[in-house]
């Protein structure tokens, strides 16, 4: 039998990943408690994400089990043992300014978690592959340092820059400001590539920067697309008059370079894996793109503080994984996923009508 655990499976990542891997699997094991209803109140909730999988994979058990719970996950990979071919990590609390107001609570879940996933894996599957979904946020705001051309719509390199075609895995990552978010991020990336290095175990890292989506349960605190389009109040832009570069990937397109990595393992290796050049946007661009495509006009106001530690500029060069693995490609374009956001927003409020 075979076997994959995904935690935070009701999650944006953890939907598209569920979905993926249901046909690859014999049994599906979903771990996720909803904290990000806990986290962010009723429009976090993912519980209709969960409600969805029970009813629509056949293949599907779910465990609504806290990913720190030491007993509780013991049970659940105890279970199935050496049966669990695949460990996917994304359960985590993604929010910077959540992570700033609660700091302890945020460590104990990103990265005393992360590492009680890696150790129960390491106890009942130690020849799994491990995915571990860390975040560009690892680099710190060191990329704030760079010098920056500012256009009327975004801040940018010049073309002949050596990131014009996004930051590699040669950052630093520490002597920088990060938010705790950032640093708890950090340390489960890198406990992850010790279960790989030390423990000799099959772990892969990936650290990207907006991971969108159609599922998203975006909020302001986290999930900007997905906030932006179904946004019915005032949108506030933290900073950077709007002009700050987001990188977006769609969940598909990360879940298939998990997929990649599952098939062909690299132990131990990191990848700033994104949406490349053509799915970035600033916020001002994408509030004209949300326009374009879908007629909403936003109505938003700029704020003079970004967010601390907030990234001026980020696109992830996905060079480094194209490298390792030939056949993956970007294959969701940043318009198709503004519309896919908007088509599952009137859909879910269709469904509250009816
Ligand atoms: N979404 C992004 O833009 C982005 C960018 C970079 C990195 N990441 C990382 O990717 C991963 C997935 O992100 P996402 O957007 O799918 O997040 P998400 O918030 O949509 O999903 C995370 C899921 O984990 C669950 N969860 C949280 N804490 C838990 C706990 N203690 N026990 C069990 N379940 C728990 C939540 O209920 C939620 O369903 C996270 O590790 C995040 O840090 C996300």
């Amino acid at each position: 039998m075979k076997v994959v655990v995904i935690t935070g499976s009701g999650g944006l990542v953890g939907v598209e990943a569920v979905k993926f891997f249901s046909d690859k699997f014999d049994v599906v094991v979903g771990i996720d408690n909803d904290s990000r209803g806990y986290f962010f109140g009723k429009g976090g909730s993912v519980a209709k994400n969960i409600e969805k999988h029970l009813q629509e994979v056949d293949n599907y058990v779910h465990y609504p089990v806290d990913i720190r719970d030491k007993d509780r996950t013991d049970k659940v990979f105890g279970e199935y043992g050496t049966d669990i071919k695949l460990v996917i990590n994304t359960a985590a609390q993604p929010s910077h300014d959540w992570s700033g107001r609660y700091p302890l609570e945020d460590f104990e879940i990103n990265a005393l978690g992360a590492v009680n996933m890696l150790e129960k894996t390491r106890q009942h599957c130690p020849d799994a592959v491990f995915i571990q979904c860390s975040s560009s946020k690892v680099y710190g705001d060191v990329v704030n340092k760079n010098e920056f051309i500012e256009t009327e719509t975004r801040y940018d390199f010049p073309t002949d820059h050596t990131y014009y075609e996004g930051f590699r895995e040669d950052l630093p990552v520490d002597q920088s400001l990060h938010s705790p978010y950032g640093s708890g991020k950090l340390a489960s990336d890198s406990m992850s590539q010790e279960y790989a290095r030390y423990y000799g175990m099959k772990v892969g890292i990936f650290r990207p920067n907006c991971i969108t989506g159609g599922p998203h349960s975006g909020v302001e605190l986290h999930g900007f697309l997905s906030y932006l389009v179904k946004c019915t109040t005032t949108y506030n832009v933290f900073g950077y008059k709007g002009k700050q570069i987001r990188d977006n990937i769609h969940a598909y397109d990360l879940v298939r370079a998990f997929n990649e990595f599952y098939l062909d393992p690299k132990p131990g290796e990191v990848y700033n894996l994104g949406g490349g050049r053509a799915n970035t946007c600033s916020i001002l661009e994408a509030i004209d793109l949300v326009k374009d495509i879908t007629g909403k006009t936003v109505d938003y106001v700029i704020l003079d503080d970004p967010r601390v530690g907030d990234h001026i500029w980020w696109i992830g060069n996905n060079s480094k994984f194209i490298a390792d693995y030939p056949n993956w490609s970007i294959t969701v374009s940043l318009e198709e996923i503004i519309k896919e956001i908007h088509e599952n927003a009137i859909q879910a409020r269709q469904k509250v009508i009816a």
